[in-house]
């Protein structure tokens, strides 16, 4: 039969293991990571901005984005994060992410609307970075 003592110690592995499962590398790395939005707001009833995003080793996706949506991902602020965009005619490219930039923010925020592209990191000030171009 087990003494109490024997069982105290088989379980030792165990709640290691699970310590270190709710320490993993991941939850420490968290808070290196920052929310990028991309808003689109371009006139009501504009067909949908075509954007295509990555960063040097991760592919994030492509979006159809209508009117009033947000296109939003964590991104390690390590990183440099390009992104194109495609409406109608137009194109444009810029860097979503940008390490030195963007240090220390919670989050980047991209509106985009027919004047260009506009960098805010608190979702109320912005400034425009970018435009759109043709050929
Ligand atoms: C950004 O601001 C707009 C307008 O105030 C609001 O509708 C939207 O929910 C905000 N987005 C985030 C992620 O805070």
């Amino acid at each position: 039969m087990l003494s109490r003592s024997h069982i105290f110690f088989l379980l030792i592995p165990v709640l290691f293991s699970f310590t270190s499962m709710l320490c993993s590398s991941d939850e420490l790395e968290y808070k290196f990571l920052l929310r990028v939005h991309i808003i689109n707001a371009l006139p009501q009833n504009s067909k949908p901005a075509n954007i295509e995003c990555k960063s040097t080793d991760t592919y994030i996706g492509e979006r159809n984005l209508n009117v009033g949506d947000d296109f939003t991902w964590n991104a390690k602020e390590s990183s440099l994060y390009y992104c194109r965009a495609f409406w109608g005619r137009f194109f444009a490219s810029w860097h979503a992410v940008q390490p030195k930039r963007d240090d220390g923010k919670a989050a980047v925020f991209w509106l985009v609307n027919e004047h260009g592209f506009f960098l805010s990191w608190d979702n109320s000030t912005w400034v425009k970075k970018s435009v759109w171009e043709t050929e």
